[in-house]
């Protein structure tokens, strides 16, 4: 059993959505599967599909304009919470820091946070690939966690760009967060691969060693691209 994971980034409406859902309905699978969509369709309801967020606030509530709680996510509905996305890293300017501290607040509302570490190009041609999956995941996951978290490790210069990395570096990398989460004193947190996973690719991927699940983008807008991918695994 794996976790099929979709996340909309700013696209779709909430007919989309629903047509989704209802089109994923009478899929045979045992997978789980998690939409993370925009804030305005997180109380879409589904029996058979888990809805999470792509982002929350650092802080529980306040003069934070444009901001949305955990507290409200979940209360939306949502189970699930992307955290430390490459895009929020980027254009949010969040960091390892920001990141554990919306881990509290995500898990002390009861969400699963979805937890992204991956490298840029820069730090991958500068040989650092292992030492920002590694730190990140250090200083990403909040001390003491007992609760449910995912950890989605996203390579920053895949997404979205039709590249993957090798089956090796993969092998790598995944083996190194397990590694350190067995560290951390975690077992059993799920590990998710993302970047440009598509049907044709998601079986091979979710066959690599301490590969959990993927964290699919842009073949997760459109049934006829993510129901491969969830169906390419039991
Ligand atoms: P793509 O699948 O479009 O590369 O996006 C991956 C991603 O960012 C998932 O969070």
């Amino acid at each position: 059993m794996k976790i099929i994971a979709g996340n909309w980034k700013m696209n779709g409406t909430r007919t989309n959505l629903e047509n989704m859902i209802n089109e994923l309905s009478s899929i045979n699978t045992e997978n789980t599967i998690i939409l993370c969509v925009p804030y305005t369709m997180l109380n879409v309801k589904s029996d058979k599909i888990a809805i999470g967020a792509q982002d929350i606030s650092q802080h529980t509530h306040g003069a934070y304009t444009g901001e949305v709680s955990a507290q409200m996510v979940a209360d939306a509905g949502a189970k699930y919470t992307i955290i430390g996305h490459s895009e929020c890293r980027q254009y949010h300017g969040d960091t390892n820091d920001t990141v554990r501290t919306k881990a509290e607040q995500a898990l002390a509302n009861g969400l699963t946070p979805i937890i992204c570490v991956g490298e840029t190009m820069d730090e991958k041609q500068a040989g650092k690939t292992m030492t920002i999956i590694e730190s990140g995941v250090r200083e990403s996951i909040p001390l003491d966690t007992k609760s449910p978290i995912i950890i989605a490790y996203e390579p920053r210069w895949a997404i979205g760009a039709g590249l993957t990395p090798t089956h090796d570096e993969i092998a790598t990398a995944h083996t190194l967060i397990a590694n350190t989460l067995t560290d951390m004193g975690l077992t059993g947190t799920p590990v998710l691969y993302g970047a440009s996973v598509k049907g044709s690719n998601a079986a091979e991927i979710m066959s690599i060693p301490n590969v959990d699940g993927v964290l699919v983008g842009g073949a997760s807008l459109k049934s006829d691209e993510f129901i491969p991918i969830i169906t390419s695994v039991k």
